[in-house]
């Protein structure tokens, strides 16, 4: 399967996800429009730059429209692309927060609508993105915006968009929150007494090298950490305080609820 694509904003992850349609020899045409320049990935023959939606070349007609700028600017910069909502074209948005009927409103009530939300880890081909689409979306354009969006990484679909605030605060936000795990655990190590750049470099090692177990093997996460923990060893002694009752569990549920709280302030 081959399609024409227009990219809206190829910045980090519009330019993550070009990179990955590219690898994927999955486009046959790609017209990018950003006004910050283009990133290298975009020089390929199967990519025009466009200076704006006055600019696109004549007659283009894409399959897709990927929406990947800020949220912040993604109400101004909709209506000039209403031209190009008709049958076989959907609208593929990644931004936060933005709401599939705010899109339409201003796409134009009959404009087919994917929103998806991605994380950072798609700049390495392995992220995760959970997408819904509205009543306006074909089977064909809901597997090419699939297809699309699998080239950085895996892709889940929900019916209920409601879900989407919790998928921000699990998966959307999740990465950071495994940075900050590296963090704390190079620092819990240099208060144990190893040196600054040795502790950092065994947190490093140990979130990507689980995360890589996790990610390679069907075993459960539970499975896994059982099989580390000897009855009355180390592991034992570090989780009976991370598992107490004030322990991890209770302050990630917090942290949650607090994204979760966060995404549904901003989609207003
Ligand atoms: N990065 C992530 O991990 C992540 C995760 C999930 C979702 N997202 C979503 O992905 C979207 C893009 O985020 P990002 O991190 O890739 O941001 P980014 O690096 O700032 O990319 C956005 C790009 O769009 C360009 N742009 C601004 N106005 C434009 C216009 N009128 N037409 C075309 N392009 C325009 C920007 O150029 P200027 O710099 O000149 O303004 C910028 O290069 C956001 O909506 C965000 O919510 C990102």
């Amino acid at each position: 399967m081959t399609a024409s694509l227009l990219l809206v904003g190829c910045g980090k992850m519009g330019g993550a996800m070009l990179q990955g349609w590219l690898a994927d020899g999955m486009v046959e045409r790609v017209v990018v429009i950003e006004p910050a320049g283009l990133p290298e990935v975009a020089r390929h023959p199967a990519v025009t730059v466009a200076a704006g939606p006055d600019a696109l070349p004549p007659g283009f007609r894409p399959d897709v429209v990927v929406l990947a700028v800020k949220p912040q600017v993604m109400d101004t910069v909709l209506p000039a692309f209403q031209g190009l909502a008709r049958p076989g074209t959907v609208f593929l948005s990644i931004a936060a927060g933005k709401s599939l009927a705010g899109l339409a409103r201003r796409l134009g009530t009959g404009a087919a609508v994917v929103r998806a939300m991605p994380n950072t880890p798609a700049a390495v081909g392995r992220g995760i993105t959970v997408a819904v689409g509205n009543a306006n979306v074909s089977r064909e354009s809901a597997m090419l915006c699939d297809r699309l969006l699998q080239a950085v990484g895996e892709v889940a679909w929900i019916a209920d968009e409601a879900m989407m605030d919790a998928v921000t605060a699990v998966s959307g936000s999740g990465p950071a929150y495994v940075f900050l795990l590296t963090e704390t655990l190079a620092r819990a190590g240099e208060a144990q007494g190893l040196p600054a750049d040795l502790a950092m470099r065994l947190a490093r090692a140990t979130v990507a090298g689980a995360g890589e177990l996790l990610y390679r093997t069907q075993t459960g996460a539970g499975a896994l950490r059982e099989a580390v923990t000897s009855p009355g060893g180390t592991t034992q002694a570090a989780l009976s305080v991370l598992m107490a009752s004030d322990g991890l569990e209770p302050l990630l549920e917090r942290a949650i609820a607090a994204a979760a709280g966060r995404s549904r302030e901003l989609a207003g």
